[in-house]
């Protein structure tokens, strides 16, 4: 048997008619830039979250970065943010000319680790009339922004806490978690700005690029909608200057019927985690995702960690199971952002998961059968430790 990563175009077969007919319509009313189909999308969107505005964007980065712009943040400013996520997250911060500060993630949810947070804020900063300095960086600390790392909520209710208690804006990176929950709210709808990507491979997956801003105040999501468009207040009148980020119609349409399947693709990823668990809990020297109290896991990625990860991924294809890694090197020690000059030892959490992350086959349309037959090759793997 093969067993993909991923099987994109497995999901497609099963919704052809459907995305076909969205795709035909859009043409013909010629809505490609932003129009109706989009807004359509942002309704749908805005309510499945919980929220009163969502702003269709052109990626998921471009949503990191509008949210953080649309909150005043720049130069001589700093954000709060993990070293084990995918790049974007950290690009969004430095693009508005502000300093990305990393804190470690917590062991058992991947997550932003809220003791870090403080140990940071209490070890480096000082409060200046209300706000947060770090004086060593000569910088205002005015964000966190926790990312929903492999489809887990971070501990929010903490997060917000904290963001009360020091004036801090919360940004949710929900890229990989759309639908995820955390005490019954939905992410993207509990920081004052959610960014969402829907890149293809996401739970919600355009056929091309997209993002989404949510929100719930609606000043902020009135400055988002003018960043995203050239700062234009009514035609050809630009209040400053913004940029181009705004959605396609074409994945507008083609994500808004994919919404309508979204829970139950999420049900059947959870379905194929459940069955990962059982079978490979157990086993001496591989590290299951555990789902935490008061989330629900959306499951975007299917992550174990083996302290033997490179032979692990070479067995695995020898065996004909796909996998990937989320992520080889932490983004503090990326020659990107050497700048920073943080070190190798900085952040112990996030380099050994660096070190023996794994993501296995995991996809709506992954069958019982085939995620069996990936958890009795892992249980003949004979480099277990
Ligand atoms: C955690 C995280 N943040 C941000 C992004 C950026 O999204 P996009 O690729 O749509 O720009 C991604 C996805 O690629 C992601 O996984």
């Amino acid at each position: 048997m093969q067993v993909p990563f991923m099987d994109l175009n497995k999901q497609y077969q099963t919704i052809k008619d459907e995305i076909d007919r969205a795709i035909h319509d859009t043409i013909q009313s010629c809505a490609f830039v932003a129009g109706v189909k989009v807004k359509d999308f942002e309704e749908n969107f805005a309510a499945y979250c919980g929220v009163d505005h969502a702003i269709g964007v052109s990626s998921g980065t471009s949503a990191l970065y509008v949210a953080l712009r649309a909150l005043g943040i720049g130069t001589g400013d700093a954000v709060i943010t993990i070293p084990h996520t995918f790049i974007a997250t950290v690009e969004a911060i430095s693009l508005t000319g502000a300093t990305p500060v990393f804190v470690d993630i917590d062991e058992d949810s991947y997550n932003i680790s809220t003791d870090k947070i403080i140990e940071y804020i209490e070890g480096s900063c000082t409060q200046d009339g209300g706000v947060l300095v770090d004086k060593s960086r000569n910088v205002r600390v005015k964000a966190v922004l926790p990312v929903h790392l492999y489809g887990q909520m971070a501990d929010m209710r903490q997060i917000l806490e904290i963001a009360q208690q020091y004036n801090l804006y919360v940004v949710e990176d929900a890229a990989q978690a759309h639908g995820a929950e955390y005490g019954g709210k939905k992410a993207g709808s509990i920081g004052d700005i959610g960014a969402f990507s829907f890149y293809p491979s996401k739970n919600l997956g355009a056929y091309g690029q997209g993002g989404m801003v949510t929100t719930k105040d609606a000043k902020l999501s009135e400055k988002i909608r003018l960043l995203i468009d050239h700062g234009q207040r009514a035609k050809n009148l630009h209040a400053f200057e913004g940029w181009n980020f705004k959605m396609d119609g074409l994945q507008a349409a083609i994500l808004n019927v994919k919404l309508g399947h979204l829970d139950r693709w999420n049900e059947e990823r959870r379905s194929n985690a459940a069955i990962y668990g059982k079978h490979l809990s157990d086993i001496d020297g591989i590290i299951v995702p555990k789902e935490l109290a008061e989330r629900k896991h959306v499951y975007h990625l299917y992550v174990v960690r083996s302290k033997n990860r490179d032979v692990f991924v070479n067995f695995l294809k020898d065996s004909g199971i796909g996998s990937s890694v989320h992520y080889p090197t932490p983004v503090h020690l990326q020659e990107a952002y050497q700048h920073l000059s943080y070190k190798e030892g900085d952040f112990s959490v996030s380099e050994a998961c660096a070190r023996e992350v794994i993501s296995l086959p995991m996809f709506p349309e992954l069958t019982a059968e085939e995620v069996e037959y990936v958890c009795d090759a892992i249980s003949r793997w004979p480099e277990h430790r």
